[in-house]
């Protein structure tokens, strides 16, 4: 059960703040290692950033970049190489992020070959859909490991999907497939990750929830309390 923090680049979350949190998530793995299994915390780090924190925890907990581009070593400007992650010691990548989707047009081609290729590169891949109909096309048509289900209007928002719209993530379990499912939007307490795995998905992929408390090591346990 994957319980993915999105620092996006929350002020909290960058520079050595971002170091700070990330060391919050190591110690609150080891706490919760001492009474559950198959909890995995893990980060998904502003792309400036990702030097620095996978030189200090590369290895001790998995370090996801938050978009990458279907690009190589070579004559490419401004680009985010799925290889120069993977050397540095990136675990995965998310993309179609909300935030950062790759085509308003729905042209889902630049999309499926930039999963593809991250995945081949050999980075994990986690591919973000608004809704049930988009997850279910792109796990039928990519190679990306986990598909996270997120309602834009739910993001950063008080109301957790779990809360405003559980029927959502059994319909994602269903259309997209068993071992696959992420749910964000909203993501905030032990009670909204139970709903979340009694329906089948297999993580969770949260922000403001942890990155914005003024005591996320808590609620970093609290996420995990209940499963
Ligand atoms: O990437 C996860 C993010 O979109 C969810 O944001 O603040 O609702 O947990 P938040």
């Amino acid at each position: 059960m994957i319980i993915l923090t999105n620092f996006k680049a929350y002020p909290t979350g960058v520079f050595q703040n971002a170091k700070n949190l990330v060391q919050m998530h190591i110690d609150a793995q080891k706490e919760v290692e001492k009474t559950k299994e198959n909890i995995q915390f893990a980060v998904a780090i502003n792309s400036l950033d990702i030097q620095s924190i996978c030189d200090a925890f590369a290895g001790t907990i998995d370090i996801y970049a938050q978009h990458c581009d279907n690009a190589s070593f070579g004559s490419s400007t401004g680009k985010i190489l799925p290889e120069m992650l993977l050397q540095m010691g990136v675990k995965g990548v998310i993309l179609h992020h909300s935030e950062h989707r790759f085509s308003s047009e729905n042209n889902y081609a630049e999309l499926i070959e930039t999963i593809n290729y991250a995945k081949k590169t050999g980075l994990t891949v986690v591919c973000c859909a608004e809704t049930v109909e988009e997850g279910a096309f792109l796990s039928e048509h990519s190679n990306a490991d986990f598909i996270a289900v997120e309602p834009p209007e739910l993001i950063g928002g008080d109301i957790s999907v779990s809360t405003a719209r559980p029927e959502l993530i059994s319909e994602s379990v269903a259309d997209i497939g068993k071992g696959k499912v992420l749910i964000g939007a909203g993501i905030k307490t032990g009670v909204d990750v139970q709903v979340v795995i009694e329906k089948e998905a297999v993580g969770v992929l949260l922000a403001s929830g942890v990155t914005k408390s003024e005591t996320p090591y808590e609620v970093l346990l609290d996420l995990a309390s209940k499963v």
